[in-house]
């Protein structure tokens, strides 16, 4: 067989191999109203003067939920082998809870979204949470804050794995398993929805705003159910679904790198202890069955354990190492923000150098680095992309020559494959954020990530220089398995 639509990384990598293009549902879909979706904390909080940098919200992004077809086309012309999508929960549970009405127009939606996926040959891989919860489950009982979302989240995820998991069988002509993520970036869900309050729901836990120190508690509760509804949805579906499914199911994480600013002992220890925090925190518990020491002692009481049933069904809840990966911070002593582990974080080296190319939004800056994990599973690179500065400003024409983006890229995509092919890291998965540029939360739509570029106006889709070369084609090879 003939095989010209292989990107240029993925033709050095395993055949296996997943690449693609990586969205999420509240950043792309728009159609807030349609066919009987249901409130998500982002539809009201994205309208709060001030909550999002140009005021804008996300009732029609990149208006996706109708260009579906389009957004397949243009995935198709790309040459992608699969998809990383979510779900939104209140499509199929417009209410949230596991005693709510389930929504089929939702659920048909998303599958005829699949079997065009599938008729096209791209391989779906779904991600059930990208922060877009349910509003009804936030009024009914404080959504993230209280334990009974576990239930409600393992109910959703029975739903979905019953709706979508049938379609494993046209997979199987494609000769893969589908894949899927129960969550995204925790970190983001804990620290911004419930810490700063950047994100919906906008709370935080701001010690000098809230003197009892009570809501300095939230972001922990909130991270630890969200690590054990994680788990209890692992637990149905490999109870339940994964003989009759297959593939793998994981949860994929925060994963930017924190190097010493430099050899000092103190700032050797400040890139550990701001490891344990942005993903340990999470990771530990996953993979190694412990919380880090540093956050233990870090947080003492206020850090929630598990009892040991709990900790049976948290350890191991992850089939492979999920990562999502944008830059990596240099790390100095000092600082008392705990949600960075009191470390304080700088691109700018001992000498005045900065790190890499500064992006629009100020925490991240080009650096490629190695795509390493300590939890010794497979790694799936589910994001990984770049936001040109002043983007949005420029006409589309300079725009679609996106140098920096490019470069961005470059330095990735041979950081992974001398990661995957010169030191064997086994990496299955890379998905460049994003296909399109979108609603970025509370940047609104000033921040850029599109290898696409969206004209907002017309809902016009423009390839950019960055799509072009992560989709640059091979010359024909022979493939004849
Ligand atoms: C990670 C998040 O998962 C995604 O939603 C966001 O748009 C990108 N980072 C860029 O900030």
């Amino acid at each position: 067989m003939s095989n010209t639509s292989t990107v240029s990384i993925a033709a050095q990598l395993p055949k296996d191999f997943l690449w693609g293009f990586a969205t999420a549902s509240f950043q792309i879909e728009g159609s807030t109203n349609a066919d009987g979706r249901g409130k998500s904390i982002w539809d009201d909080f994205s309208k709060e003067p001030g909550k999002t940098l140009d005021g804008r919200d996300g009732d029609v992004a990149t208006d996706s939920y109708k260009l579906w077809k389009e957004d397949i086309a243009l995935l198709k012309q790309y040459g992608v082998k699969s998809y990383r999508f979510s779900i939104a929960w209140s499509r199929i549970i417009p209410l949230g809870g596991r005693g709510d009405p389930i929504n089929h127009d939702g659920i048909q939606w998303y599958s005829n979204f699949i079997d065009e996926l599938l008729a096209n040959g791209i391989i779906p891989f779904v991600t059930l949470y990208h922060w877009d919860l349910p509003q009804g489950l936030h009024d009914r009982y404080g959504g993230w804050l209280n334990k009974e979302i576990v239930k409600d989240f393992a109910h959703y995820a029975r739903v979905c794995f019953e709706a979508f998991g049938d379609r494993v069988k046209h997979c199987d002509s494609l000769r893969v398993s589908m894949d899927r993520l129960t969550m995204n970036e925790p970190w983001c869900i804990s620290v911004l929805g419930y810490g700063r309050g950047v994100f919906a729901p906008g709370r935080s836990s701001d010690r000098e705003r809230s003197p009892t120190g009570d809501s300095s508690t939230e972001p922990w509760i909130v991270g630890h159910h969200v690590i054990l509804s994680h788990a209890h949805a692992v637990k149905v579906y490999r109870e339940e679904f994964k003989a009759r499914q297959g593939g793998q199911i994981g949860i994929t994480l925060n994963g930017d790198w924190a190097v010493p600013y430099d050899d000092s002992p103190a700032n050797v220890e400040a890139a550990q202890h701001a490891l344990d925090v942005a993903i340990g925190w999470y990771a530990d518990p996953i993979y190694l069955g412990c919380y880090p020491e540093y956050m233990k002692q870090m947080l003492g009481e206020r850090l929630p354990d598990f009892a040991p049933d709990e900790w049976a069904v948290v350890k191991g809840s992850s089939d492979f190492y999920g990562m999502n990966t944008y830059t990596t911070n240099l790390t100095k002593a000092g600082g008392d923000d705990e949600f960075q582990g009191k470390v304080e974080y700088t691109f700018t080296r001992p000498d005045g150098t900065q790190l890499g190319t500064q992006a629009h939004c100020a925490w991240l800056q080009t650096y490629p680095q190695g795509f390493r994990d300590r939890y010794q599973k497979p790694i799936y690179v589910t994001e990984n992309g770049f936001a040109v500065k002043d983007e949005h400003n420029m006409p589309v024409e300079q725009a679609l020559h996106d140098v920096d983006r490019v470069e961005y890229f470059q330095g990735m995509t041979a950081a992974l494959l001398a990661a995957a092919v010169e030191d064997g890291v086994d990496i299955k998965a890379y998905f460049p954020w994003s296909l399109l540029d979108n609603f970025e939360w509370a940047d609104g739509y000033v921040t850029r990530f599109g290898v696409t570029y969206v004209d907002y106006e017309t809902q016009r889709r423009y390839p950019k220089d960055s799509a072009k070369f992560l989709t640059k084609k091979q010359k024909p090879t022979t493939d004849d398995s």
